[in-house]
């Protein structure tokens, strides 16, 4: 059966209040369209345990902080409409910027210290633009449970400390990064790699499995573990990477010793891509004994 195509707010609120009346538990997936095989898990996981699904799409202008990022984001929504469908989604929410943004937006929501570091640091505004824009999302759908991927883990933080400490009625859940074969994680900005930065991105995944490799076996001081991973892209003078950080995964704040479970993760560029990736590590058995 084919997604049930809702552009318009006040459409969707009454829609979804019938689907309420009827009992039935809404799970939420928002998107940004170009939606891939990593959006088809968040799909799945929610089919899984709710009974009607929503997907909204939307590009969201206030999350941008480069308008040329913005301009070339893709935006295939026919492609994204049978993908939905194939998927079992029961409606799909595309807004224009004018229905979400129909006048000035005066009030945002920041979600301070754990979107200081890593992408905080390098995309000023980008997070006030995604939990602002979520937080409107959850307003209008009011699911009983909201997915996001792992692969935007400080997204995935900052949304759950908006959710706990504004005491929102939905569950947050959590969906593991869907990769390529090479290890490459999921991503609509994947399409724009060239044939050759293609074959390049998987180091990426690489570099935070050093790190992986390193945390598992015992080592304790973030500063060496980060050195050893960031070497691996020394032969491969086409990545510029922005950071690579290991970082406590609840507040995303950098750690000084290793000590208990920590997010590794990086953000490169490849030519005019940024890609971001994570990987949730946890030191040896006997460390987290002797710490907890
Ligand atoms: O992860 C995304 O695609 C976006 O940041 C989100 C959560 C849909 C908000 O625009």
């Amino acid at each position: 059966m084919s997604a049930e195509l809702i552009p318009s707010i006040l459409d969707l609120r009454h829609r979804l209040a019938e689907v309420r009346r009827a009992g039935r538990v809404i799970g939420f997936v928002p998107t940004m369209g170009a939606l891939h095989a990593g959006h088809g898990s968040l799909i799945e996981m929610a089919r899984q345990q709710t009974d009607c699904v929503v997907v909204s799409i939307f590009v969201n202008p206030t999350q941008f902080n480069q308008q040329k990022d913005y301009d070339l984001y893709p935006r295939p929504l026919a492609e994204d409409l049978e993908f939905c469908s194939a998927r079992g989604v029961d409606i799909v929410f595309a807004p224009a910027v004018e229905e979400m943004y129909p006048r000035t937006q005066l009030v945002f929501v920041d979600v301070l210290r754990v979107t200081e570091h890593l992408c905080g640091k390098f995309r000023p505004g980008h997070f006030r633009g995604v939990t602002t824009v979520v937080l409107k999302l959850l307003n209008i759908v009011q699911p009983d449970r909201a997915y996001f991927g792992e692969k935007d883990a400080q997204q995935l933080a900052a949304i759950g400390r908006m959710v706990a400490d504004l005491d929102l009625p939905v569950q947050i859940v959590a969906v593991p990064t869907v990769r390529e074969a090479d290890g490459l994680a999921l991503s609509s900005r994947n399409r724009r790699l060239s044939p050759a930065e293609r074959r390049i991105a998987p180091i990426v995944h690489r570099a935070l499995q050093v790190a992986e490799e390193q945390i598992a076996a015992g080592a304790t001081d973030p500063q060496q573990v980060k050195t050893k991973a960031l070497a691996t892209f020394h032969p491969f003078p086409q990545i510029r990477v922005e950071y690579l950080e290991i970082v406590d995964p609840l507040e995303m704040q950098p750690v000084e010793r290793l000590d208990g479970p920590v997010r590794v993760a990086a953000a490169v560029w490849l030519g005019a891509t940024r890609l971001i990736d994570n990987l949730l590590c946890r030191p040896a058995t006997g460390q987290i004994e002797r710490f907890t």
